[in-house]
């Protein structure tokens, strides 16, 4: 038996790949490398390189759970750029809707029971507390939430259709790193924003600081990937359980950070000066969004165990532009 890791080979996959094998879990990764990297899957897990949006892909996917006699998929296979959604959103909508339609009928065709699908808090849009918990109106406000929100809905109505056990994970802001070689290394999120600022002897940016916040910027709610990733394995252990009743699960702290804090933090932790340009508000940015993390707690008995400093600490040691001899305390 194995657990396919679709996005095996990106940031947080290849996190939940190794904390698989640390479990004694036979593994194979479906991958397409576009945002992947070689590097990141072991030698000893076959990789099945394929885009799983493309024609003919059920046919090669249900193929491959056969011949690794499949019990469960991690689905992480998606395109994430928020921006790159509102420039193209039929190819997001393609990629990432018609990825999970195509997993989902080579899982149905193949009689794989499980799934757990990488979701996200952008499904929340911009709710109007900014404390929110799965029941939260899901009000995507662009086409890369919306392709979120879609596969949760695909992946229900499976469940309804054909018997498949699934749980849909709503990530919040996913920072730091395992192990320094599986760090993200992708300038996306703002800690590896302000990085990759830093490293070019250039400042950080705050966009917006008259936010209704205490020091007026926006506050997020900021997830360890270790601890992201052993949600996954505590979600799967939960549909084997067979008392699963809920399916979809916000992964976060419950605890926010400002910008301005996590910039500060970066200073302290690198040592660098990170005094910010402040730059006006970027359309659709919430000003507080932070997870309420009680039913992940209370149902898949999971909750976060590391704090923002491990974060900052943790990215900091694998981003590849680090000057190392600055990177101490
Ligand atoms: N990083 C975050 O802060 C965050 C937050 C919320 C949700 N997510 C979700 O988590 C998942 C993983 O994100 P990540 O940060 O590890 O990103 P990533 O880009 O590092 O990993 C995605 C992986 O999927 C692969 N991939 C993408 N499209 C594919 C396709 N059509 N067919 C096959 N492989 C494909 C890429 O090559 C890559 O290895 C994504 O679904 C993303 O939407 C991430």
């Amino acid at each position: 038996m194995s657990i396919v890791v679709t996005g095996g080979a990106g940031y947080i996959g290849a996190h939940v790949v190794r904390l698989l094998q640390l479990a004694g879990q036979k593994v194979v990764i479906v991958d397409d490398m576009s945002t992947g990297s070689h590097d990141r899957v072991p030698a000893d897990v076959p990789l099945i390189e394929l885009d799983i949006a493309a024609a003919g892909a059920t046919e090669i996917l249900a193929a491959a759970f056969a011949e690794h006699e499949a019990s469960a998929v991690i689905h992480f296979a998606a395109r994430k750029r928020v921006g790159e959604s509102v420039e193209r959103p039929t190819w997001y909508y393609q990629q990432n809707v018609g990825g999970m339609v195509n997993l989902l009928a080579a899982m149905e065709a193949s009689s794989v029971p499980k799934l757990v699908f990488s979701s996200s808090a952008a499904v929340y849009g911009q709710p109007d507390s900014g404390y929110v918990a799965e029941k939260t109106a899901q009000e995507p406000i662009n086409p890369y939430g919306q392709t979120k929100l879609v596969g949760e809905w695909l992946a229900r109505a499976a469940t309804t259709a054909w018997g498949l056990q699934y749980v849909g994970l709503r990530y919040f802001n996913v920072a730091g790193a395992g192990w320094p070689e599986l760090a993200d290394t992708v300038a996306l999120n703002l800690i590896p924003m302000v990085f990759e600022k830093l490293c070019a002897n250039r400042a950080p940016q705050i966009f917006g600081t008259d936010y209704p916040t205490p020091d007026g910027t926006c506050i997020r709610d900021y997830i360890h990937v270790k601890d992201l990733a052993e949600a996954h394995l505590q979600a799967l252990a939960y549909l084997d359980s067979g008392r699963n009743v809920f399916d979809a699960f916000n992964i976060g702290t419950g605890n926010g950070a400002s910008v301005r804090e996590v910039i500060d933090l970066v200073g302290e932790v690198t040592g660098l000066d990170t005094t910010a340009d402040e730059l006006p508000r970027r359309p659709g940015d919430p000003a507080l969004l932070v997870a309420d993390p009680a039913l992940a707690a209370s149902e898949l008995g999971w909750t976060a165990s590391h704090d923002l400093a491990d974060m900052v600490k943790s990215a900091w040691e694998g981003w590849p532009q680090a000057p190392r001899h600055t990177a101490a305390h």
